[in-house]
């Protein structure tokens, strides 16, 4: 019998930092992982150009059988979640909203910094999610300070998470979080989890990090994923594809380099 499969998708690695948490709490669900990689930094580009891409992501990942749309991306869940909402037949996960309900909980003076790309940074989306959920919380006066990071993405796409570049580029854009007292912050791309060592680093341990990576996994378990593949019968083993819009070996190098170990065949897929 086939497991049920989800369609992951990012514009690069980034959403690794999600298809990791999935990987280790779905065991027994298929997961295809779509890397924009031939487009990325999403982050520079024109919003509707984003858009474009989204929606040809999710129509391949739909005609290959995915059962759900994981949006491993901050910037698609921005721009686009309720744009593909509207027209997907199958349920459409962002990360966002999620996210911002676990920072409104962590933080302590209601506080919070946004780490993102432009795109995400100016769509006011954090914002948003913040201002729907802060009467639910502690902080009905929570304030959110988004920053832009553009020179992060292109280092996490080489694998440099960590040296005096890397650590240069973060403290940068650090600075204004400090400046302005956050006492949370939020990886508002899911590319910047992988730098969470430095950030641990530069941030001390009193700032609470939230990688909205984390909240994925545990939505799909509430759409019912893992348990119905959990049932009787004779299933084949689950699936992990990997699939890019550019540069396959170059993926799977850098994917090794971030997660710790090898994601087996990545495939090149012309959209
Ligand atoms: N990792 C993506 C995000 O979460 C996209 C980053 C980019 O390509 O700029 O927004």
């Amino acid at each position: 019998m086939q497991r049920r499969l989800i369609g992951v998708f990012d514009s690069g690695v980034g959403g690794l930092s999600v298809a990791r948490h999935i990987d280790r709490d779905l065991p027994n669900t298929s997961f295809i992982y779509f890397g924009d990689t031939y487009y990325v930094p999403y982050g520079e580009r024109e919003p509707q150009e984003v858009v474009r891409l989204i929606d040809k992501i999710c129509h391949h990942l739909l005609e290959s059988k995915a059962e759900a749309l994981v949006m491993a991306c901050n910037t698609s869940s921005a721009l686009a979640y309720d744009h593909v909402k509207a027209w997907s037949p199958v349920p459409v996960i962002g990360i966002i909203e999620e996210a911002a309900q676990a920072a409104l909980q962590a933080s302590r003076h209601g506080r919070i910094g946004v780490l993102a790309n432009m795109l995400t940074a100016s769509s006011g989306a954090y914002e948003r999610a913040c201002a729907k959920h802060k009467d639910e919380s502690a902080h009905k006066s929570a304030e959110v300070f988004p920053v832009g990071c553009p020179k992060l993405v292109p280092l996490i796409e080489k694998g440099q998470v960590s040296g005096a570049e890397a650590e240069a580029a973060l403290r940068e854009y650090w600075q204004p979080l400090l400046n302005n007292g956050v006492d949370t912050v939020i990886f508002g791309c899911t590319h910047y989890p992988f730098l969470r060592p430095l950030l641990e680093k530069i941030a001390g341990p009193d700032i609470a990090i939230i990688d909205p990576a984390y909240y994925v996994a545990e939505h799909l378990k509430r759409l019912g994923f893992e348990a119905e593949n959990e049932g009787e019968g004779c299933y084949e083993p689950a699936e992990r594809i990997y699939q890019v819009s550019g540069d396959a070996d170059k993926f799977a190098q850098t994917a090794e380099i971030l997660l710790g170990y090898k994601i087996g065949r990545v495939d090149h897929i012309n959209l």
